[in-house]
């Protein structure tokens, strides 16, 4: 029996998936990757911010020490930083405030689970800190999506098994992750086309809807 549900956040609650995309591509700016694209970005969905560097520096020749590296990252961790200071509860994506309020009035558990580092800072200018019953992100994590770390902490600090948990993600890493974890996963956004999700849809305001119309 579902008891809970988690929720990835970047590009499921929030638009910082945009906010993202845009601080990695100035970053491949300034480094002369001119041919950074959206189709990268995918492939940076779900994943830690040191793996989400890797993907842009596989499009250079150029090598770069462990440390530059690091750098790299503080760089593109400032811009995305500079960028969430406008971020307000009206970049809650549609559907969300809703879909959780529904599943709430049925008893079912509310949690985070995110690789991002920002998590509380988000959750906190976009006024979503107060909907959940628990939080997992990169601070509570040693491993990145696709290992169920950050999952089976969410499920662990809810206090339900893992396999009555649901998943909500836009990243094949966190479809792949809730899946290892023995999770149900719910596919949205750039993730919907994914094989391996259990149910796929375009966004939660879809989601929401549907359960409205048979309610
Ligand atoms: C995930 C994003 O939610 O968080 C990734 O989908 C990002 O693209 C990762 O790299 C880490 O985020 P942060 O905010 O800690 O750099
Ligand atoms: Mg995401």
């Amino acid at each position: 029996m579902i008891k809970a549900v988690i929720f990835d956040l970047d590009g499921v609650l929030v638009t910082t998936d945009e906010l993202h995309f845009e601080a990695w591509k100035a970053l491949a700016e300034e480094l002369g990757i001119n041919g950074f694209t959206k189709a990268d970005n995918v492939r940076q969905r779900g994943v830690s911010r040191m793996a989400s560097l890797e993907v842009v520096l596989e499009k250079t020749e150029r090598e770069f020490s462990d440390e530059e590296k690091i750098d790299l990252a503080e760089k593109k961790n400032d811009m995305y930083v500079k960028s969430l200071s406008g971020l307000s509860k009206t970049d809650v994506l549609p559907g969300v405030f809703e879909f959780i309020n529904y599943i709430k009035s049925k008893g079912i558990k509310a949690a985070v689970g995110s690789a991002s580092k920002n998590t509380p800072l988000i959750l906190d200018k976009t006024e979503l800190a107060d909907c959940f019953d628990a939080i997992s992100c990169g601070l509570d994590t040693t491993r990145s999506k696709p290992d169920p770390e950050v999952f089976l902490i969410a499920a662990k600090k809810l206090g339900v098994a893992p396999s009555d948990c649901v998943v909500v993600e836009d990243s094949d890493a966190g479809i792949e992750a809730a899946k290892a974890g023995g999770m149900y996963a719910i596919a949205v956004g750039a993730a919907e086309y994914n094989p391996k999700a259990d149910v796929s849809v375009k966004d939660l305001d879809s989601l929401y809807r549907a359960l409205c119309i048979l309610a």
